[in-house]
């Protein structure tokens, strides 16, 4: 799908100069399909007419300063909207989101609505690096909103650097791209393993790791934003899911998420094996709790090796199912990974940095390397756990 073709878009407009820019993005939204209904400050009609918005969209313009009825329709409005864009976005509107104030029609639409919202910010750059415009966009963030970050150049201030306005192609392409992604899983089941494995010793200790489970988290997640439906086997982690698309197979050992992952592994067409799996467990388990013993300094459990979950399920692979891998490497990493894909038959391997800041166990962010067959990478930044998600999602649907 290439078009917004019957999409409803709400685009706000702030008072930032790249609001000249408008007109060329309503022109692209009504060229592509959409129907488009524009949401204006008070500020922003110093920077672009809404006569000429009204004009490009076919439809009245929402200013909120002749009109008090347009005040009542603010609810309805996020109601009716597939998404809205709020393109330029300024520091000041963006404070405002964050911290829900509401003191002109363009945020009171904001937090009527109820669907997806992208912020494309236009400032200058020393506004853009502000602390508290960062804390703001991270907080906008956190509400599940969606930032297209502005690009560098060239300023009106004169200033060279980051806090452009993206591109009105750009803009254009972000919103198809999410309405092409909100249904390319649909009717697709993804099973994913994620979480630690906890290997006990006796009925009070276990042989564990630092696993989160959050990278199993994010790709639940983004499956069913692009409209799958997911089996979560999760080993014990703090983690909340709760969505009706998510089935949690809870789990506690690596016995436990072996024969979870046999039994599920049918009915799938995409596995990804996220979980830190224990190699190991103890050859017996204590009935009782084990007692210290006087006069003994040093005690030996002895482990045995536990099944290989992802192996297994390669070798029950079916032509049409995808079978994902994570690797965790700190020597060689490229080899070892092409050579585990190889032995427990992955479609591509995600490579898991521990070396760059930001990365690995329990951050919120990652960095990944996709490795492919005949050594072929794809190397990707430093990004949100979602983000990432995103990616493999991509790569997996690019099969
Ligand atoms: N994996 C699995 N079952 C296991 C061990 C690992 O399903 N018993 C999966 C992991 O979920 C991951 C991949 O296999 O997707 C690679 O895991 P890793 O522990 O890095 O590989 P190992 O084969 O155990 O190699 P090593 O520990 O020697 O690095």
């Amino acid at each position: 799908m290439n078009t917004l073709a019957g999409k409803k878009i709400i685009l706000g407009i702030t008072g930032s100069i790249a609001a000249y820019k408008a007109a060329f993005f309503v022109r692209l939204l009504i060229k592509s399909g959409a129907t488009v209904k524009v949401v204006m400050t008070q500020s922003a009609t110093a920077f672009i007419s809404p006569l000429t918005l009204s004009t490009l969209a076919k439809n009245p313009v929402i200013t909120g300063i002749a009109d008090g009825d347009e005040w009542s329709n603010h609810v309805e409005l996020g109601l009716w909207a597939d998404a809205m864009i709020i393109a330029p976005a300024t520091a000041n509107t963006l404070a405002k989101m964050a911290n829900g104030i509401c003191d002109n029609i363009l945020n009171a639409v904001y937090l009527s609505a109820r669907c997806p919202v992208f912020i494309a910010p236009g400032m200058d750059l020393d506004m853009w690096t502000h602390p508290s415009t960062q804390g703001n966009i991270q907080k906008v963030l956190s509400y599940g909103n969606k930032l297209i970050e502005p690009e560098s150049g060239e300023l009106a201030s004169g200033l060279v650097g980051k806090g452009r306005m993206a591109e009105p192609e750009n803009l254009l392409k972000e919103l198809i791209d999410f309405f092409r992604k909100e249904q390319s899983l649909t009717g697709k089941t993804v099973l994913i393993t994620a979480g630690p494995t906890f290997e006990a010793i006796d009925p009070v200790r276990f042989i564990g790791n630092y696993s989160s489970g959050k990278m199993g988290k994010a790709l639940a997640e983004k499956v069913v934003a692009r409209g799958g439906q997911v089996k979560l086997i999760l080993g014990p982690t703090k983690l909340k899911i709760d969505h009706p698309a998510i089935e949690i197979i809870p789990v506690t050992s690596a016995l436990e998420m072996f024969e979870a992952a046999k039994k599920h592994f049918a009915q799938a067409d995409v596995a990804i094996m996220a979980a830190a799996v224990a190699d190991f467990r103890p050859k017996h388990t204590a009935k009782e709790k084990i007692k210290k013993k006087k006069g003994i300094e040093e005690m030996t459990i002895e482990l045995v090796k536990n099944p290989d979950i992802a192996a297994t399920l390669g070798q029950l692979k079916k032509k049409d199912q995808v079978l994902i891998g994570f690797a965790l490497e700190t020597e060689n990493p490229v080899e070892n990974a092409t050579r585990k894909l190889t032995k427990k038959g992955f479609d591509f391997i995600v490579l898991n940095s521990l070396k760059d800041k930001g990365a690995g166990f329990n951050h919120d962010t990652n960095k990944i390397t996709l490795v492919f067959e005949g050594n072929k990478t794809q190397e990707f930044q430093l990004k949100s756990k979602l983000d990432v998600a995103d990616d493999i999602l991509d790569a997996i649907e690019n099969i």
